[in-house]
C-alpha cells in the first residue's frame, strides 16, 4: 500500500495548530481550507500541554472536536504525537529530562524540543501519551498517517547529561565488547587518554584542546541512534495498534545530525521540512540536491515535502519574501524531483509566540492576499496532475553519500576548515543539474548498497571508506563503470584511523596512484591546474581552491598538472583503467564549471544525454511510472523564456494544452508534459 493511498491525492495542506484558535475560527478554517484545495493537515505536534494540562488531567475535547470536524469536511489528518515539546509542569517536576550542553550546563525549559533523548522518565511519558492518542484515534476515518515528534535533534544536537553518558557506555560495550576495543579504536594512547574503567568514559565535553576524533564520531553515531530509539519508543506503539497506518517524522533540509539513511529504514515514508534560502542568486539546483537525498533515503521511493514556506520564514537574519510565482515554481520543482506532497508550515499565521512573523498559507491579512491566492491556485492545479503520484525519478548516475564522512569532516580533523563535505558533494550534483542530467544519491552505509543501475558513480570527499564499499566500487568499475572521486577521499577507516602507505588507502589500486603530500590552499593563494587535453571542454586550465594533492602515479595517467608552487608540473588529475571501466581523481577543488566538463565527458563515454537542452535557468526533470513519462520544464527566469521541446504535440497536464515544439514559458512558469493519449474510436 502506498502512503498516499488513503488520501488519493498529492498531499496538500499544512501544519495546523487549532489550540491557538477559537472554534469559530476552526469553522472558517474548514471553509477556507476546502476552498484552497487542502486535503491533509498535520496537527497535534505542539498540543501536549492542552491534552495533558497536569500529570493526572487529560483533556480530549478539543482533539475530538477538531478530528471530527476534519472528517466531516473530507480533510485527512497526519496526526502528530506531541512529544517534541513537553509541558512545563513535566520539565519543572523532572528537571533531569532537560538536556545538558557541552559546557555541562543544563538547558532551561521555555521554548520547545528541549529534552534529552535518553531520559527514561521522559520516554515513559512519551509512551503514555502516544498510547492514549493512538488508542483514541486508531479507527478515526480521517487518520491518514502518524507523525512522530518533530525534526528530531534540530535544536539539541548533542546532550551531555549523565543518562546519555551511561547509555553511551552501554552502546560502546555493544560495539567494542571491552575497554581494550574502545582504547584501540579511538587511539587513546595519544595524549595519555587511555581509559582504565568504563565510568571514566564521558561525553566529549568542552575540554582544553581538541577532543579525540573517534570519540566525537562515536558520540554522533550514538546520538543519532539515541534519537532513533526515542522515535521508535513511540513508533512501535503506533505499529502495534495500527499496523496499516503509515508512520513518518519530518526531517530537516540539509541537516546532518542524524543518520537519515539509518532512520529511513524505520519509517514508512520520508517527509522533509524544505526551507531553501530565498537569497537572490542562489543556485536553482540546491533544492533538487536535497530532494535527491530525500528520495534516495528509501532507495528511490517518493517522499513528501511536509513543510515549506508560503512566503518568508522568521529565523534567518533577514527574511525576504518568495517573489510572486516562486512558491508555485519551487513546489513543482519538489514534485519534479520525487515529492508526492506539498505541505506548509503553517496553515494560519499565528498572532502570538515566536513564529508570529513566519508566513503561512493564510496570512495575518486574511484570504484576500497575494499569498493566499497563490495557495489557492496551486491547490486547484494539483488534482489535475495527480497521475504522477507514485512515479519515480530515474538516473544512470549516482553520488555516493556518507553521513559519517560529513560528521568526521565537520569535526575538523586537522586538514582544512574550508573543506565542507556537503558543499563538495553539492558541487558535483549542481554540475549535472545545470546540464539537466538527473542524479541519484545512494548511501555508503546501506547494507544493500549496489551500483547495478548506474553507469557513473561519484564519491566526493569520501574521507571515510566504509567497510566493504571499496570492493563494491571496484566491482562496479571492473564491469565497465566510471568512477569519479576527489581530494580528501580514502584517508581513514570507520574508526578514523589513517590508511598507511598513502591515501587513497583501499582505493589505491583502483585509482592507480598514492598521495605523497597534501596542503590547504590558503585564501588569496593563486594556483591552477592545466589539463593535458581539454576533456571536451573549452578551457585549458581551471583555478584551484581549498586543497592541493601531490600525487605519485602508479598505473594512472596524468590528465592535469599543477601550474605553480613547488609542485608545479606534478599531477593533480588522473585517469586509470581498471577492468572494463575507468576511475578518475581530482586532487583539488576546480569548481562547478570544471565538474561540468569532466562529467560531460563521462556522460559522453556512456552515451548519457541531457533530458532536454534548455536556456540558462530553465530546468528539466522527468518522472516515470511503467511506460508513462512526465517531463517537467520549469522556468526559473524572471522573464518569459523560449524552450525547444523534444517534439510538437505534447500535452501540459496542468492546463490540458497541446504544446508546439517551441514554446514560450512565462516567467517562473512550469509545464508538465506527457504524450497525447490517442483516443480509440468507439465502434
Ligand atoms: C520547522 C518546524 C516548524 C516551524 C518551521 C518554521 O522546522 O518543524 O514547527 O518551526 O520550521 O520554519
Amino acid at each position: 500500500m502506498a502512503f498516499t493511498d488513503t488520501v488519493g491525492e498529492i498531499f496538500y495542506g499544512g501544519d495546523y495548530n487549532p489550540d491557538q484558535w477559537s472554534e469559530e475560527i476552526w469553522q472558517e478554517d474548514m471553509r477556507l481550507m476546502k476552498a484552497a484545495g487542502v486535503n491533509m493537515v498535520s496537527i497535534g505536534m505542539w498540543a501536549w500541554a492542552h491534552i495533558q494540562p497536569k500529570e493526572d488531567v487529560w483533556n480530549w475535547t478539543f482533539m475530538d472536536k477538531i478530528m471530527n470536524m476534519f472528517a466531516e469536511h473530507g480533510i485527512y489528518v497526519d496526526l502528530a504525537t506531541p512529544t517534541a515539546a513537553q509541558p512545563n509542569w513535566l520539565s519543572k517536576k523532572y528537571p533531569e529530562i532537560l538536556p545538558v550542553m557541552a559546557d555541562g550546563m543544563r538547558m532551561s525549559y521555555g521554548s520547545r524540543q528541549t529534552f534529552c533523548p535518553t531520559s527514561e522518565k521522559l520516554l515513559g511519558f512519551n509512551a503514555e501519551i502516544t498510547r492514549r492518542i493512538v488508542e483514541r484515534y486508531k479507527d478515526h476515518p480521517t487518520l491518514a498517517a502518524w507523525h512522530i515528534g518533530n525534526e528530531y535533534s534540530h535544536l539539541v544536537i548533542l546532550c551531555h547529561c549523565e543518562s546519555c553518558e551511561s547509555i553511551f557506555r552501554t552502546w560502546l560495550k555493544a560495539k567494542y565488547k571491552n575497554l581494550d576495543g574502545v582504547n584501540e579504536a579511538w587511539g587513546t594512547v595519544f595524549w595519555s587518554n587511555t581509559y582504565g574503567e568504563w565510568d571514566e568514559i564521558i561525553s566529549p565535553k568542552i575540554t582544553a584542546h581538541q577532543n579525540n576524533p573517534c570519540h566525537l564520531l562515536d558520540y554522533k553515531r550514538f546520538t543519532s541512534d539515541a534519537y532513533l530509539a526515542s522515535f521508535q519508543n513511540e513508533a512501535d506503539i503506533c505499529r502495534e495498534i495500527t499496523p496499516d497506518i503509515p508512520i513518518t517524522t519530518n526531517y530537516l533540509y540539509e541537516f546532518n545530525n542524524l543518520d537519515y539513511f539509518k532512520w529511513s529504514q524505520q519509517i514508512d515514508f520520508v517527509a522533509v521540512s524544505s526551507f531553501p534560502d530565498t537569497k537572490p542568486g542562489e543556485h536553482i539546483g540546491k533544492p533538487p540536491f536535497s530532494h535527491a537525498k530525500m528520495r534516495g533515503l528509501k532507495r528511490g521511493e517518493p517522499f513528501v515535502i511536509l513543510e515549506q514556506a508560503a512566503n518568508n520564514v522568521n529565523w534567518r537574519d533577514a527574511n525576504n519574501n518568495k517573489k510572486p510565482g516562486i512558491m508555485r515554481l519551487w513546489s513543482y520543482q519538489g514534485l519534479a524531483h520525487g515529492s508526492d506532497g506539498l505541505c506548509f508550515f503553517q496553515w494560519r499565521a499565528s498572532l502570538k509566540g515566536a513564529e508570529k512573523f513566519h508566513s503561512a498559507m493564510l496570512p495575518h491579512a486574511g484570504a484576500d492576499t497575494r499569498i493566499h491566492k497563490e495557495i489557492k491556485q496551486l491547490g486547484a492545479e494539483l488534482p489535475k496532475i495527480k497521475e504522477i503520484i507514485g512515479s519515480r525519478v530515474h538516473s544512470k548516475i549516482a553520488i555516493l553519500f556518507d553521513y559519517e564522512s560529513w560528521w568526521a569532516l565537520d569535526n575538523k580533523p586537522g586538514t582544512t576548515t574550508f573543506l565542507e563535505y556537503n558543499n563538495q558533494v553539492q558541487k558535483f550534483f549542481l554540475a549535472l543539474h545545470e546540464m539537466n542530467i538527473p542524479c541519484d544519491i545512494v548511501f555508503a552505509t546501506d547494507p544493500e548498497l549496489s551500483f547495478k543501475d548506474y553507469d557513473i558513480l561519484i564519491a566526493p570527499a569520501m574521507y571515510i571508506i566504509q567497510p566493504g564499499v571499496a570492493n563494491k566500487i571496484k566491482a562496479f568499475v571492473k564491469k565497465g563503470g566510471s568512477f569519479l572521486t576527489n581530494f580528501s577521499s580514502g584517508m581513514v577507516d570507520e574508526t578514523e584511523a589513517v590508511f598507511e602507505g598513502g591515501y587513497p588507502g583501499p582505493l589505491r589500486d583502483l585509482l592507480g596512484f598514492w598521495v605523497e603530500e597534501f596542503e590547504s590552499i590558503l585564501e588569496g593563494v593563486d594556483n591552477s591546474v592545466k589539463l593535458s587535453n581539454k576533456l571536451g571542454g573549452k578551457k585549458e586550465s581551471y583555478p584551484a581552491t581549498i586543497w592541493a594533492d601531490i600525487l605519485r602515479l602508479e598505473t594512472a595517467k596524468s590528465i592535469g598538472k599543477w601550474t605553480k608552487d613547488f609542485y608545479k608540473g606534478k599531477t593533480c588529475l588522473t585517469e586509470n583503467k581498471f577492468g572494463k571501466g575507468k576511475a578518475y581523481y581530482i586532487g583539488t577543488d576546480l569548481g562547478v564549471e570544471f565538474n561540468k566538463t569532466i562529467l560531460a565527458k563521462l556522460c559522453k563515454d556512456h552515451k548519457i544525454k541531457p533530458l532536454l537542452k534548455t536556456p540558462k535557468n530553465v530546468e528539466a526533470a522527468v518522472r516515470t511510472k511503467g511506460k508513462k513519462e512526465w517531463l517537467f520544464v520549469m522556468n526559473h527566469n524572471f522573464k518569459a523564456t523560449k524552450v525547444t521541446l523534444p517534439k510538437a504535440g505534447l500535452i501540459d497536464i496542468i492546463t490540458g494544452k497541446k504544446m508546439s515544439k517551441i514554446i514560450t514559458l512565462k516567467a517562473l512558469d512550469t509545464v508538465i508534459l506527457k504524450e497525447k493519449i490517442k483516443k480509440t474510436k468507439k465502434k
